[in-house]
C-alpha cells in the first residue's frame, strides 16, 4: 500500500509528456509524424560524453544517477530525437550476479572470470536483490525523468537471458559465441537453469524501471544473431515470452498499464512470426530484413522499429536524407518508430544525426 502510494506521489512530481509519439506509435495509435531515436544515441560519436567519459570510469558514470542523468540528457540537448533512453550497460546485470565486468577502452567490456564449467553456477549470488543491488539505474531513471521535464519519453531496457549468459561465459565480446554456444549442446540442462536466473533477475529489473519512471522498456537480444530457428526456439523465445508476460502481470498489478514493451532480437529475421506472438509490442529489427517483408511476417498489430544501416550515416547528407525518406516509405507511418538497425558507431558525425531525424520527420 504505501508502496503503491509512493509510486503515485513519484509520478505526480514528473511534467506531464509533451511529445508522445513514441508511445503512441507502440501502442498503434496514429502520430503526427513519426518518432526517431537511435541506438547509443548517448556514447563516443559526441564530444560531449567523450570530454565527460575522460574523467570517469564506464561503471562509475553508470552508478553516479547525477552522471548518467547528464549523459542520458546529452543527445536530448542536441538533437530534436522524439525519446531519450537511460545511459547504462546490459551488463550491469552480471555484475549484480556478482560477476567482476571491466570496460576496457578500444577493447570493450571484459569479464575476466568468465564461467567455464556448470558448477561455477554456484559461484553466481542467487537471488539477487534487484532494489539493492542495481538501486543505482532507478535513481538514475528518476532523476532523469524529473529532468527531463516532459520533453520526450525515457526508455529503460535490460539484456535479454540469452546474450548475457553469451557474455558470462565467453568473457567478452567473441566472433563465433562458441564457448557459449558449446553450452547448449554439451550441458543443456544448466544452460537453461542460468536462462532461468537470468530471467528473474531481468524480470524483477524491468519491473523497477518502470516504477521508477522508465515509460516503456526495451529488451536487447544483440546475440540472437548467432542463433537459428531451433536453438533460438528453445534457448532464447521461452525466455524472451516469460520476461514479457510476468513483467506486464506485475505492473498491471500495480496500476501501471500502459508500459509498452520492445523486443530488439539482433539478426533474428528467422524467427519473425513467433515473435510477433510473444506479447511485444514492438519489435526492433536490423538492416538485414526488408521492411515489407518483416510486416508480411509480423501482421498489423505489431510495431516495427528500425533499421537503417548504421553505415548509412557515413553517407552524404543528401544521400542520407534520401535514404532516411525512403526508409519511412517502405515501412509507413502507422506502427513504426524509426531507429537504426544497431547502434551509431563512435567515428560517425554528430550532424548527421539531425540530417536523418529531419529525413524522417518531414514525411
Ligand atoms: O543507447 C544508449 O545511448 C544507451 C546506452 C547503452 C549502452 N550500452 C552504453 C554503452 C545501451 C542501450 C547499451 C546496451 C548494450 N551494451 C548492448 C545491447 C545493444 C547492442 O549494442 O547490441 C550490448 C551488447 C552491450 C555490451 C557492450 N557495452 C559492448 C559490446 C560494448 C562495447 C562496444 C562499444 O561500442 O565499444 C559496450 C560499451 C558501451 N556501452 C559504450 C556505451 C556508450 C562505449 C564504451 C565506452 O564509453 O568506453
Amino acid at each position: 500500500m504505501i508502496h503503491l502510494l509512493l509510486q503515485y506521489l513519484v509520478n505526480m512530481i514528473f511534467a506531464p509528456l509533451k511529445n508522445d509519439r513514441l508511445l503512441r506509435a507502440a501502442r498503434g495509435e496514429e502520430v503526427d509524424t513519426v518518432p526517431i531515436w537511435i541506438m547509443r544515441q548517448a556514447g563516443r560519436y559526441l564530444p560531449e560524453f567523450r570530454e565527460l567519459r575522460s574523467k570517469h570510469d564506464f561503471f562509475t558514470i553508470c552508478q553516479t544517477p547525477e552522471l548518467a542523468a547528464e549523459i542520458t540528457l546529452q543527445p536530448i540537448q542536441r538533437f530534436d530525437l522524439d525519446a531519450a533512453i537511460i545511459f547504462s550497460d546490459i551488463l550491469v546485470i552480471p555484475q549484480a550476479l556478482g560477476m567482476n565486468v571491466e570496460m576496457r577502452p578500444g577493447v570493450g567490456p571484459v569479464l575476466p572470470e568468465p564461467l567455464v564449467k556448470p558448477g561455477d553456477l554456484n559461484k553466481l549470488e542467487v537471488p539477487v536483490n534487484v532494489e539493492h543491488k542495481l538501486k543505482y539505474v532507478g535513481e538514475a531513471i528518476t532523476l532523469t525523468r524529473y529532468k527531463l521535464e516532459g520533453k520526450v519519453p525515457l526508455i529503460g531496457f535490460s539484456g535479454a537471458p540469452w546474450t548475457l549468459m553469451a557474455y558470462m561465459i565467453e568473457g567478452g565480446g567473441s566472433k563465433t559465441l562458441s564457448k557459449a554456444k558449446g553450452w547448449l549442446y554439451q550441458h543443456p540442462e544448466s544452460s537453461k537453469k542460468l536462462l532461468s536466473i537470468l530471467t528473474d533477475v531481468v524480470v524483477d529489473y524491468l519491473v523497477m524501471q518502470a516504477e521508477s519512471g522508465a515509460q516503456l522498456l526495451q529488451v536487447f537480444e544483440s546475440n540472437a544473431e548467432y542463433l537459428g530457428p531451433q536453438v533460438f526456439k528453445e534457448f532464447a523465445l521461452p525466455y524472451l515470452c516469460d520476461i514479457c508476460k510476468r513483467v506486464k502481470a506485475r505492473l498491471s498489478g500495480q496500476g501501471l498499464h500502459d508500459v509498452p514493451m520492445t523486443l530488439f532480437a539482433k539478426g533474428a529475421h528467422y524467427a519473425l512470426k513467433e515473435m510477433a506472438k510473444s506479447g511485444y509490442d514492438v519489435l526492433g529489427i536490423d538492416w538485414t530484413v526488408d521492411p515489407a517483408e518483416a510486416r508480411k511476417q509480423v501482421g498489423p498489430n505489431i510495431t516495427l522499429q528500425g533499421n537503417l544501416d548504421p553505415c548509412a550515416l557515413y553517407a552524404s547528407p543528401e544521400k542520407l536524407h534520401e535514404m532516411g525518406s525512403e526508409m519511412v516509405r517502405q515501412f509507413g507511418k502507422e506502427r513504426y518508430i524509426a531507429n537504426l538497425g544497431h547502434g551509431i558507431y563512435p567515428d560517425m558525425n554528430p550532424e548527421h544525426v539531425q540530417v536523418l531525424i529531419n529525413a524522417v520527420h518531414s514525411c
